[in-house]
This record gives C-alpha cells, sequence and structure tokens, in this order.
C-alpha cells in the first residue's frame, strides 16, 4: 500500500490515555522498543463501526507483552474502551485497528527493568491487503528461505515485532521476485504460515491446516475453523509436510488484515480455489457485520 506516509496523515491517535493529534504522536529515538524489539502489537478490524473480536485481541495484546516481561498498565476493558474511543474520534466504521505496546527511554541496555511501558492506538482505513485483482485470481506465494523458529529459541506465542524480522525480508524477496507473498516452512521443515497470515488447505471435501505449534493461532484461523464446522466441513489440525502440497486442491490464507484469501498457486504447486475457499470468503464477510440486537 502506498499514498499518504504514515506520520504525514490527520486525526486522532489514542497516545499513553490521551487522544492526540495524528503528527504529534511521536516517540524518542532512543527508545528501548526501537533498539531491542520490546515492542508487541495487534491488527484488528471494525467492520460497520465494531471490532470483530475486540477482546480476544486486548487479551493477546496484554499476553504478547507478558510474554516479553512486560506488563501493559491498562485493563482489557480499558484498551478495548481507548479502541472505540480512537474509531470514533476518527469518524471511521470501516477500518483496520492498530494497537501498538512498547518500552520506553529510561534505560537503554539489554536490561530495561525499569522502563515507562507506552501504549498507543492508530486506526485508518484499509480496505484490501492483497491487491484485489491478485485476490481475485488466487494468490501466487513463493516459498521463503527463512523458516518460523524452533520454540525453544522464541517467544512464538507473542505477537511482538522483533518476530516479524523474518517475515519482511521474507515478503520482500517475494515481492521482488513477482510473488504477493510467501508461504514459510518451519524449524523442522514443515508447512507453517505465511508472513502475515495462517495457511489452509483442501482434499477431498476436508480441511487440513497446520497445527499451530510454533507460530501464531490466529484470531480468524481459530474463527475460519469453527465457522467451517458449523458448515459441517471437517477440519484436520496436523503436521503438513510440503510433499502432500501436490495432493490439495484448494488452498487460502487467513487474517485478520488478509480476511480469508484464496491462494491460486505456491511456487511450483498449482490450486483451483473454487467450492470451500468462496463458501468460507462469504461465511467470514457474514461473521464479521457486527451482529444486531434482537428488536
Ligand atoms: C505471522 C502471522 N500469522 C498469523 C496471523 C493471523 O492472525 P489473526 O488472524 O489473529 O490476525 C497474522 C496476523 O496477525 C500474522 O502476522
Amino acid at each position: 500500500m502506498s499514498g499518504e506516509p504514515f506520520d504525514k496523515r490527520d486525526g486522532w491517535i489514542w497516545y499513553d490515555g490521551a487522544l492526540v493529534p495524528w503528527q504529534d504522536a511521536k516517540l524518542h529515538v532512543l527508545s528501548h522498543g526501537l533498539h531491542y524489539a520490546s515492542c508487541v502489537f495487534e491488527g484488528e478490524r471494525a467492520y460497520g463501526g465494531e471490532i470483530f473480536k475486540s477482546t480476544a485481541h486486548s487479551e493477546r495484546l496484554r499476553y504478547s507483552a507478558e510474554l516479553l516481561d512486560f506488563t501493559i498498565p491498562y485493563s482489557i476493558q480499558e484498551i478495548d474502551a481507548a479502541k472505540r474511543l480512537t474509531l470514533e474520534k476518527n469518524g471511521l466504521v470501516n477500518a483496520y485497528v492498530r494497537p501498538v505496546a512498547w518500552r520506553g527511554s529510561e534505560m537503554m541496555g539489554v536490561s530495561a527493568q525499569s522502563n515507562q511501558i507506552h501504549l498507543a492506538i492508530g486506526v485508518w482505513e484499509w480496505p484490501s491487503y492483497f491487491d484485489p485483482a491478485q485476490r481475485l485470481k488466487g494468490l501466487r506465494l513463493d516459498l521463503a528461505e527463512f523458516r518460523r523458529p524452533d520454540p525453544a529459541t522464541i517467544p512464538c506465542k507473542a505477537k511482538a515485532a522483533g518476530l516479524y524480522m523474518i517475515c519482511t525480508i521474507s515478503k520482500h524477496k517475494a515481492e521482488r521476485r513477482g510473488y504477493a507473498d510467501a508461504l514459510m516452512l518451519d524449524y523442522r521443515g514443515l508447512v507453517a504460515e505465511c508472513t502475515g497470515a495462517n495457511i489452509f488447505f483442501v482434499r477431498d471435501g476436508v480441511i487440513h491446516t497446520p497445527t499451530p505449534d510454533c507460530f501464531l493461532d490466529g484470531i480468524t484461523r481459530r474463527t475460519v475453523i469453527e465457522l467451517a464446522r458449523r458448515h459441517g466441513i471437517e477440519v484436520v489440525e496436523r503436521q503438513i509436510r510440503p510433499e502432500e502440497l501436490s495432493d490439495f486442491s484448494e488452498c487460502f490464507i487467513s487474517g485478520t488484515a488478509a480476511e480469508v484469501t484464496p491462494v491460486g498457486e505456491i511456487a511450483d504447486w498449482r490450486f483451483a480455489p473454487t467450492g470451500i475457499t468462496h463458501q468460507l470468503m462469504d461465511a467470514y464477510s457474514q461473521e464479521v457485520q457486527p451482529k444486531k440486537a434482537a428488536a
């Protein structure tokens, strides 16, 4: 996505408890979050004025911070309320919501025991994560060189800024090679996820998706599994080897930003994302709409 740089836009950002003009929402270059990646964030979407699964995202944000050994000084309810307020103040109903928490500047070594914890929330319009034309045809995915690391080496359940370093490198390389994104294997060589979304496959009417034992168990992923089962579609969570990709007929990815997006190819493997993929795209679009209170 190009357009106006993010620091030059207008609007309001919630910053440490107050709404501040967008361009005043700054931090010092000597911030621990910037140098040592002590920073966690969320990606959420509001539909029709309501953030889909807001509380689940706020819970994950606080949990990610705990995994990085810091506590966000706001409760789940306060974070939910701050996100709503930021949307309202910016006059947005359909929007992407980005809370971010980080360690400040009090100490600037590896140890940062007494650093202040900051929280900011930005919201903006972000209609489609992938080019709509590519989305319609089914994305083309490269195979990434970097692998999702062993959970013994990273806090793999945290949505932590540092864990995205290999995602950005992998996505850049894929884009340079003409692909929309990249599939990442894990440290064992098993199929894991994309650089910002989980992955699903279909074979003989059954959905197969990797067990999230070393990567994010996405909120969208869990929603898609629930929707599939509600539609009577069997979902198997298991280890998937890359050689098995030739056996699958459909492939799609899921994530808050990506929503449910069909995949047409991964390296030399081809898919025809049709029946189940389209069924779940529709089901997800309906599910995210605010539920009208019964009259
Ligand atoms: C690496 C990665 N995996 C999976 C997901 C999907 O998570 P969710 O559905 O909670 O947005 C995301 C997006 O946040 C992600 O960045």
